[in-house]
């Protein structure tokens, strides 16, 4: 039996959960801190307090090992709360790495202002003619958390954050935060040209291991949500139980 804790800001993380719970069988617990998201646009150590309460809440449940299925978490914090808790943190960033690396060309990485301000992705991809270059999605969280996914607020901010992608036609997009594969639609429909979007996601399911006999789905949030009720509906396509917890 592998108890998998999964945990995000929000919903973004689903994404991943998503991809997870399709690969291997296993018993998995995800939070998504739905009361305090985004934490993109937040200092270091706040993050890192947040992330703490995550894991203090999901250590609980005898949890094997986490997936940290948010950038800004594993770029500001993995090793923090690797040295803290003692426990295998997969981050999803290693996904981010591998994908962007499977495709040749220059690279754009649409992320949160976290994300972009520690330059991880940069510093560890770009090399050898190959080019990163970052740009911050500074409201794309708060929109997808909001049910903004088609709007035109929506359409403005992606119409300013792919500029340069499209101004360069940068063959290659990475979606450096959790959340965007939701909007992964909407980002195509906003390219110019034909680029390849990268979820990180697809690059971490080999790391996974489990055998577990069957499936069990826990979600954590800790504020209610109608979207996240039907995100978590359309996502999810097993069984699945949802507890909104009070958390703080
Ligand atoms: N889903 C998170 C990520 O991958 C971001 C969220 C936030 O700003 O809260 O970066």
């Amino acid at each position: 039996m592998t108890n998998i804790g999964v945990f995000d800001t929000g919903l973004g993380g689903l994404t991943v959960l998503t991809k997870l719970v399709k690969s291997k069988k296993a018993n998995y617990f995800y939070f998504g801190d739905t009361l305090r998201v985004p934490y993109g646009n937040r200092p270091k150590d706040e993050i890192f307090d947040f992330s703490c309460d995550i894991v203090d809440f999901l250590e609980k449940f005898d949890i094997d090992y986490y997936v940290i299925a948010c950038n800004t978490i594993s770029v500001t914090c993995l090793n923090l709360l690797e040295e803290k808790y003692k426990k295998t943190f997969i981050p999803i960033t290693a996904g981010g790495i591998r994908g962007s690396k499977s495709y040749p060309g220059d690279l754009l990485v649409l992320a949160t202002k976290a994300t972009v301000d520690s330059h991880f992705y940069k510093d560890n991809i770009e090399g050898d003619g190959k080019r990163v270059f970052e740009v911050a999605g500074y409201n794309l969280v708060d929109l997808i958390e909001n049910n903004q996914i088609t709007s035109p607020k929506m359409d403005k901010s992606l119409d300013e954050y792919l500029n340069l992608a499209n101004k360069n036609q940068i063959p290659n997009i990475l979606l450096g935060c959790t959340h965007f594969p939701l909007i992964k639609n909407e980002i195509g429909k906003k390219l110019t040209y034909e680029a390849n979007i990268i979820d990180p996601a697809d690059y971490i399911l080999d790391k996974i291991e489990a055998n577990n006999n069957d499936l069990k789905i826990k979600i954590f949030l800790s504020k209610k949500s109608n979207i996240a009720e039907n995100i978590i509906q359309s996502l999810i396509k097993f069984d699945y139980s949802l507890t909104y917890v009070d958390f703080i």
